[in-house]
């Protein structure tokens, strides 16, 4: 990569992004680290959708703000790699990593409302994206902001982009952060809960434009989510974290007709909130593990209806089978 250009294929047919044993830790109080992920590693090809799910708590946002090196105080990463077209993100000092957030990867959150700064004009928050990764006029800065606004679906795009967050509704302002997301038009976009906030209604839109988005832009995307159903729609492969690990991962298709991950199973029988946004999920049996006191074992052991002796003693190696990859020591 040179100083200033954009990140080009490193030539080796690698994945984009390759999530190494990644760790995130908080200090705790007698002066120890608890560790909220424990170890993940997936990755993510060129233009495929893969979709993170699993309960509250499992460590989904804080992977992700840590591949984007935003993950803010007293988070920090204690372990892993985060090779992104061949370099470890990590690694890059801050001026580097600015450089690629927003333009070769580029994150959507849960909550609209306060990714938006209510002071500033849609408009100007777009462009001031723009003009931090490209060296263009104003003008044309504003000519790529509407082309966005309109690319996800906004109409009057060129007037709109005078509007104040507030004038927006919360699907409209879903869609503007999209839409500054993909204006440099990278490589991968990190959308975490992009639907929590929303109807059923706008949450299926907006997950139908983001599926167009990385149809018609050849975009690789994250779509992080608490229901496996709604991401199955729009990804290739599914991976599924519980307890600051990944316990299963494989091709959407697989994962729908035979999950062998027990959570995975529960997972798929959840039927979403169909009447408000999608909150945790109710319909699994117990609670989610507590940071700093997690199980020695399998996260999941508590919980799990095929527990056996060494799912309590130890926790299962992420093995792969065929196309699948799963740790637990009963697979079904
Ligand atoms: N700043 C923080 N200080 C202490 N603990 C935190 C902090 N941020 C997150 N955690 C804890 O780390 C764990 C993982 O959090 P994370 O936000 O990654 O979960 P998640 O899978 O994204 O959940 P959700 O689906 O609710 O968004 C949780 O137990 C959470 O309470
Ligand atoms: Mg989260």
């Amino acid at each position: 990569m040179s100083g200033t250009g954009r990140m080009e294929g490193s030539g080796t047919g690698g994945p984009l992004l390759r999530i190494e044993g990644l760790r995130v830790g908080f200090r705790s109080a007698d002066g120890g680290v608890v560790e909220a992920v424990r170890g993940v590693d997936f990755s993510v090809a060129a233009g495929e959708a893969v979709g993170v799910v699993g309960e509250s708590g499992s460590g989904k946002s804080l992977s992700m703000l840590a591949v984007m090196r935003l993950l803010g105080s007293p988070a920090r990463t204690t372990g892993g790699r985060v090779m992104f077209d061949g370099q470890d993100l990590l690694a890059l000092d801050e001026a580097r990593m600015r450089a690629i957030r927003g333009r070769d990867i580029a994150m959507v959150f849960q909550d609209p409302q306060s990714s938006l700064n209510p002071a500033l004009t849609i408009g100007r928050q777009i462009t001031d994206v723009v003009r931090a990764h490209r060296q263009v006029s104003g003008a044309e800065a504003r000519r790529i902001a509407a082309e966005s606004l309109e690319r996800v679906g906004i109409r009057d795009a060129g007037k709109r982009l005078d509007a104040y967050p507030h004038e927006f509704s919360g699907g409209m302002r879903q869609r503007a952060l999209i839409a500054m997301a993909i204006a440099c038009r990278p490589r991968l976009l990190i959308a975490d809960e992009p639907t929590t906030a929303l109807d059923v209604t706008v949450q299926a839109q907006i997950v139908d434009l983001i599926a167009e988005l990385r149809r018609d832009l050849g975009i690789a995307v994250i779509f992080i989510s608490h229901n496996l159903q709604l991401v199955a729609e729009i990804v290739d492969r599914v991976v599924v974290m519980y307890g600051g690990k990944v316990v299963e991962d494989g091709p959407v298709e697989a994962i729908e007709l035979r999950p062998r991950h027990p959570y995975t199973g529960l997972l798929q029988a959840c039927v979403p909130n169909l009447t408000g946004p999608v909150g945790p999920l109710v319909a699994i049996e117990g609670a989610p593990p507590r940071l700093g006191r997690m199980p020695q074992g399998c996260p999941f052991s508590p919980r799990c209806p095929h527990v056996v002796e060494a799912c309590i003693e130890e926790m299962p190696p992420l093995e792969r089978e065929a196309e699948l990859r799963f740790a637990c020591w009963r697979p079904q």
